[in-house]
């Protein structure tokens, strides 16, 4: 008699958990690498992790994206009224799709929850120059010192070489990352596997360092292709949960 035991996902969350060292993984069903929908899944998930981890008089910070995107766009608004809950993107516009930038997410969230928030009307990497004048407007000013106070991060990781390109970054970078062995982008960083920080993305002048430390991280990432970039990020998300999905777990366990 031939039995074959299916490993439930339970057993893969554990085993991914158990791997990368981090406090809670949830895997979904799918591989979003295959099927882009899967991320829908995620998205259900991540929401309701998110919801356990809002509380009154906190500072919830997230990057764009479109995994970060379905965290929000699946958020059901729990019958509480939050007080005193803000919401702030954690970076400026990437050149994205309009829909996954971070700050379109924010004010979803924001009117999901009825909570406030900031928007950060700034391109990414802009020069020293203009940045250093734009962080004197008083608005912008407010903005990053709510940023600085994030007591909940959520974001979204990528793989380097893509997450480049969606950038219109130029050959030039792309030879830059590839001579790095820059495998992952999170939060504007590039990491190679071992977890080294090889570039940082100018943003909006801050060390996200500190929230980073300071936050509850909550990240979000699917697809089989996604796995080594995942894995690039584990030190970065050990104090919080790591929202995957099959394609995702299973791969990362093979190439440990
Ligand atoms: O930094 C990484 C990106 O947020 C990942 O974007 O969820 O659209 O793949 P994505």
């Amino acid at each position: 008699e031939v039995m074959y035991h299916m490993r439930g996902l339970h057993e893969i969350e554990e085993e991914v958990r158990a791997y990368l060292g981090c406090a809670k993984v949830v895997v979904v069903p799918g591989d979003a690498s295959e099927r882009e929908e899967v991320k829908e899944n995620i998205g259900k998930a991540a929401s309701e992790v998110l919801l356990k981890h809002i509380r009154n008089d906190c500072i919830i910070a997230l990057t764009g994206g479109s995994t970060s995107y379905h965290v929000i766009h699946a958020l059901k608004k729990p019958n509480v009224t939050y007080e005193n809950v803000l919401v702030v993107p954690a970076r400026g516009s990437l050149r994205n799709h309009v829909e996954y930038q971070a700050n379109t997410i924010v004010s979803m969230l924001a009117n999901k929850l009825g909570i406030g928030y900031h928007l950060l009307n700034i391109p990414d990497n802009l020069s020293k120059k203009a940045l250093d004048s734009v962080r004197e407007e008083p608005e912008i000013g407010a903005t990053i010192a709510c940023l600085l106070k994030a007591n909940l991060i959520l974001f979204g990781i990528g793989n380097a070489d893509e997450m480049a390109k969606r950038r219109n970054s130029d050959e030039q970078f792309m030879t830059f990352l590839h001579d790095k062995q820059a495998v992952a982008e999170a939060l504007g960083y590039y990491f190679n596997k071992n977890g080294e920080i090889v570039y940082t993305s100018r943003s909006i002048g801050i060390k996200l360092e500190h929230v980073i430390q300071s936050a509850y991280p909550i990240a979000v990432a699917g697809g089989s292709k996604k796995a080594e970039a995942i894995v690039a990020v584990k030190d970065i998300i050990k104090k919080g949960s790591l929202i995957i999905d099959e394609g995702a777990a299973n791969r990362i366990l093979e190439i440990r």
